[in-house]
């Protein structure tokens, strides 16, 4: 079944058109991964899912979740979709943590945005997603604030963060990018676990080895268009376009 289908997205910022004619659908317990080079798209790719563009930005098309045009929902509508339904973990992600507050208290902020809980439960919540997301000794991690974290510990707090409402899509932006192999293994084992759970992510990477790792599907990305999709065994079989095969060598 598909979940979200983003059909002839056009993005201008101003007069810059990021974003060209942008399709694709994501299926439920499917992983689709985009790559791209540096300015392609791919972040506004997912900030267009999610509602979060810039004030100057124009946009153009529409992006179904299950059925129903998010583009065209009110403010109100989209905040009980986002963080619930589609949840996003941003690219450089430590810099959305607030230094005023610990980490635990923030995650568990996420959760009690959308769900009704005492506070035993959010704590148990908490500790839980932080767990999944390869924290270790997250007891104590949640009472820390984010200066006191490393910049992988981070990302995980805003990978727990993402997850704690048990997201039907998770967006992920370059999610793995500032963290050690082991700690990457641990992320990839949760997108998986996620896809079993029939859960849909879709995301962005510039390491082929992750879409190697966990891809259903790729997407290709070249100056605001889609230049070549599908399945990741085809495409890194027999890239169609030159590109492809650049951004296969380049690593
Ligand atoms: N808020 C913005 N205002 C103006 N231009 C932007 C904005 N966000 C991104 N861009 C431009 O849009 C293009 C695509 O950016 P982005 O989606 O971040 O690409 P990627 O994530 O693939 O690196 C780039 O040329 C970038 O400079
Ligand atoms: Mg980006």
């Amino acid at each position: 079944m598909t979940l979200l289908e983003v059909k002839n997205l056009n993005l201008w910022y101003g007069d810059f058109q990021a974003l060209k004619e942008v399709s694709f659908s994501l299926g439920e317990g499917e992983i689709l991964c985009i790559v791209g080079e540096s300015g392609s798209g791919k972040t506004s790719i997912l900030n267009a899912i999610m509602g979060l563009l810039s004030k100057g930005a124009k946009v153009e098309g529409e992006v179904l979740f299950m059925g129903r045009d998010l583009l065209s929902l009110e403010e109100e509508e989209l905040r009980k979709i986002r963080g619930k339904e589609i949840a996003m973990v941003f690219q450089e992600p430590s810099s959305y943590l607030d230094p005023l507050f610990t980490v635990g208290v923030q995650i568990g902020e996420t959760y009690t945005a959308h769900e009704k809980a005492i506070k035993e439960v959010v704590s148990r919540k908490v500790v839980e997603s932080m767990r999944r997301a390869g924290i270790p000794d997250p007891e104590t991690k949640a009472r820390m604030y984010p200066h006191q974290l490393s910049g992988g510990l981070k990302q995980r707090v805003c990978i727990a963060s993402a997850i704690i409402c048990g997201p039907k899509v998770l967006l992920a932006d370059e999610p793995t990018t500032a963290l050690d192999v082991s700690v990457q293994k641990r992320i990839l084992h949760l997108f998986r676990s996620m896809k079993e759970e029939g859960r849909s992510l879709i995301i962005v990477t510039h390491d082929f080895g992750v879409v190697a790792e966990v891809g259903d599907r790729v997407l290709v990305l070249k100056e605001g268009r889609v230049i070549e999709e599908g399945s990741v065994f085809e495409v890194f079989d027999s890239p169609k376009e030159d590109y492809t095969r650049m951004l296969l060598e380049s690593i």
